[in-house]
């Protein structure tokens, strides 16, 4: 551990050293020669990814590409006027367009299915916590998968919303991670690892009715033609419908708290660069019509005036500061514990960043009738 610790501080300090080279190479049109902070930045960021490349040309294309996405990270790092801090991550040398190839939705929302807007009417009026972290409730989220090379962030959401709700109906005591590969080797509405919504994986749920659990049925990180495995396996969970929000951020923040984690799909482009930290995004740098990414919402909170003096060091001195401690809501990636703040991330939480009232979903496990009121883990 300690040798990876290190390394990671090596290339922050070079980061930050070479970035104005970087700046002064990316602005003309002939770079020349590389600065050698750029090429052992690079050559460090290999090593903690371990990746590398089949032939010198390619080594030559991906240093360039490496060299433009430190300068786009720098600059999200001056706008970014939450706390976030962006830089080398894993996916430092992939092109925007690769990036969103690798992870995002391939095709756009054809419709959305005929599921009401619901206002949650039950939950008005509820006094909304301040805070709100579904990770304390003991079992209630699962442990951060990987979609390693597979699109299907979408059947991941599902699975985590569907986890979270059913150990919260038994109150805790009986928690299942559900079988992803199910939903993507049976779903008709999906398109396995080419990509898809959260409403195509409810929709495989209800029709298989239910899902057999990880451990039977594993991830595979490929889709079985034609093997859908399902009547195979014994079932551990099921779901009675689902249902949208509103896409309004008080609404989603009530059903949070009184029901339980619900899936968004936002715009990722920022993801790519990012480390630790509050997104605050802007409509330019993210825009929140389109969306291509679907994650779990597991709560909210308020940034800490610690947090807030580290990123004050980061930004611009000519930006603006916040005056109030930055709200945020608290995301459940899957790609990996090793991405972001230990697989998760953190938005700002009242300017609808990155589209994420979009498509507030998600599913209902318990019988409307015989509802058992819940709430947030203190
Ligand atoms: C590094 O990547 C190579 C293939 O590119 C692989 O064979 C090797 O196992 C990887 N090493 C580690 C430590 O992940
Ligand atoms: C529902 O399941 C049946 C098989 O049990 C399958 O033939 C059908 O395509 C499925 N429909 C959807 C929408 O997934
Ligand atoms: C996300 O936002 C960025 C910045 O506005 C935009 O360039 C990109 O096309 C958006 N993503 C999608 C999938 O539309």
């Amino acid at each position: 551990m300690a040798p990876a610790a290190r390394l990671s501080c090596c290339l922050l300090a070079l980061w930050v050293a070479g970035l104005v080279q970087v700046k002064d190479a990316l602005g003309a049109q002939d770079p020349g020669p590389q600065p050698l902070e750029l090429k052992e930045a690079f050559m460090l960021f290999q090593m903690q990814f371990n990746h590398s490349y089949a032939s010198p040309a390619e080594h030559a294309r991906r240093l360039h590409i490496f060299a433009h996405n430190l300068a786009r990270a720098q600059r999200l790092q001056e706008e970014d006027l939450g706390t976030a801090e962006f830089g080398v991550t894993r996916f430092s040398d992939l092109t925007e367009e690769e990036f969103g190839q690798l992870h995002g939705h391939r095709r756009a929302a054809r419709g959305v299915p005929s599921v009401g807007r619901e206002v949650g009417s039950e939950e008005q009026g509820t006094l909304l916590p301040p805070t709100c972290d579904w990770r304390k409730a003991a079992g209630v989220i699962s442990p951060i998968r990987d979609q390693r090379n597979c699109r299907c962030c979408w059947a991941m959401a599902a699975a985590g919303n569907i986890e979270a709700l059913w150990a919260i109906r038994h109150r805790h005591s009986h928690s299942v991670q559900v079988s992803v590969q199910e939903m993507l080797d049976c779903g008709r509405c999906g398109d396995g690892c080419k990509g898809g919504f959260v409403w195509d994986a409810f929709i495989t749920v209800l029709n298989n009715s239910g899902l057999a659990s990880e451990k039977d049925y594993p991830f595979e990180g490929t889709v079985r033609a034609h093997r859908c495995l399902a009547k195979r396996y014994k079932k551990v969970a099921w779901i009675q419908d689902f249902l949208m929000l509103r896409d309004d951020e008080q609404t989603i923040a009530q059903y949070l708290a009184t029901q339980g984690p619900i899936t968004v799909t936002i715009n990722q482009t920022l993801l790519q660069h990012y480390k630790k930290g509050v997104i605050r995004a802007t409509p330019a740098t993210c825009d929140p019509r389109t969306v291509d990414h679907s994650v779990l919402l597991v709560g909210f909170g308020r940034s800490t005036a610690e947090e807030e003096q580290q990123a004050e060091r980061l930004r611009s001195p000519s930006r603006p500061r916040p005056r109030h401690s930055i709200p945020y809501w608290i995301l459940k990636n899957s790609w990996g514990p090793d991405w972001g703040e230990e697989g998760y991330f953190r938005l700002h939480r009242g300017s609808n960043a990155c589209g994420i009232t979009k498509y507030p979903l998600s599913a209902r496990v318990d019988r409307p009738v015989k509802k058992h009121p819940v709430s947030c883990p203190p």
